[in-house]
């Protein structure tokens, strides 16, 4: 007992200090990222630079499992540009410093987007101005990464049929102000400001075989047809994947589709896992099993697609899930969607996971 607890001293020693590859076993063989790393997969989690740097237990399991990174908030225009012509780099550039220190590849997340737009953008962007904040912010801040990161999603939930638009794009701002055209701007500017990272749209709501996101991913593709065709290079599309307990599982749908983006010489991730539980009655143990299976089946159909080439979740433990936040239970109870519960305990979710990595072909 003694020496495992001398052991788990070194370890996070060793870790503070950024000295992970000099540890004997480094990563632990148990890990999704040990099981990641032999078959060539990037397995990863998003994640909060404060917690990062205060909280060592936290610190310790990103390390351990994981070996590709996204900010959750820290790399979103609130959080980097607080003023117009103002721009705060430092929590996002934390989460740099810790992947370089881990051997870890970072995502960005994200350049364009509907939510998390600073309080000045809505009194100071018209029409006439648009066009070159935007270029401007992506110019800044993607330059500010260049060559450092793995990805960038570029364009964040871009598409909304329920909106009602012929072409079902969602009414936001972005499209308000410059007209379809703003999709095909970003991508061009992000690809001029960072010619490394790979260029992915991102969306959610694409996994279920229901209408609605039956008609969802039908839009995914002509969009990434018609940036093909006009010449704007875009390499991959993200499946958020907020899934949901206790309701139709993702299948042959997501599936095609993925397919269809592989003959498109399209990578796709899986960027934001989770699944919640606010739909299931009876105790944690019972939901966890039925959270776990569903992360089991699901990316054992995903994993089986070789253009699939990384996973991420929302986050790393419960004990920080945004759902209780934003999709919280009626019971009050908190939500277990992750692969570690509030006390870093593996869930089944995490065995489900790295049984699924494990299942993946090695070609
Ligand atoms: C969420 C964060 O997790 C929350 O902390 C924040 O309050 C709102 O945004 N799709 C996305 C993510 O692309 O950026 C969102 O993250 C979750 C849904």
């Amino acid at each position: 007992m003694r020496e495992r607890l001398a052991r788990r001293e070194f370890v996070r020693g060793a870790l503070c200090a950024g000295m992970a590859r000099m540890l004997p076993s480094f990563p632990p063989p148990d890990t999704l990222r040990a099981h990641a790393e032999a078959r060539g997969l990037l397995v990863g989690c998003a994640v909060v630079p404060e917690k990062l740097r205060g909280e060592p237990i936290y610190a310790e399991t990103v390390a351990e499992q994981e070996n590709l990174l996204v900010a959750e908030n820290a790399m979103k225009w609130q959080a980097l540009h607080p003023a117009p012509h103002r721009y705060d780099f430092a929590p996002a550039d934390t989460i740099l410093a810790f992947a370089d220190a881990h051997q870890q590849r970072v995502r960005g997340h994200n350049l364009c987007w509907h939510q998390a737009l600073p309080d000045w953008f809505h009194s100071m962007v018209t029409k006439d101005n648009a066009k070159q904040v935007l270029t401007e912010h992506i110019c800044t801040v993607a330059g500010h990464y260049a060559g450092r990161l793995h990805s960038w999603d570029v364009v964040n939930e871009a598409i909304e049929p329920k909106d009602g638009r012929p072409d079902g794009l969602r009414k936001s701002p972005w499209l308000m102000l410059l007209g379809p055209e703003y999709i095909d701007i970003a991508f061009r500017t992000a690809r001029r400001a960072d010619p490394k990272a790979l260029l992915t749209y991102n969306d959610y709501g694409i996994e279920l075989d229901t209408p609605e996101q039956t008609e969802k991913r039908r839009r995914v593709l002509d969009l990434v047809r018609g940036m093909k065709k006009r010449g704007v290079s875009i390499d991959a599309v993200g499946v958020q994947s907020h899934l949901t307990a206790g309701e139709q599982r993702p299948g042959n749908g997501l599936r095609d589709f993925v397919r269809e983006l592989r003959k498109m010489d399209m990578q796709v991730f899986i960027t934001e896992l989770d699944v919640s539980d606010h739909k299931l009655q009876g105790a944690p143990a019972e939901r966890d099993k039925l959270v776990g299976s569903l992360y089991g089946d699901y990316l054992r159909m995903m994993l089986a697609e070789p253009n699939v080439t990384a996973v991420l979740t929302w986050g790393i433990t419960d004990k920080y899930t945004w759902l209780n936040h934003e999709h919280g239970r009626s019971d009050g109870q908190p939500q277990r969607p992750l692969p570690f519960d509030a006390e870093y305990h593996p869930m089944p979710a995490f065995y489900a996971m790295r049984e699924a990595i494990d299942a993946r072909r090695t070609t």
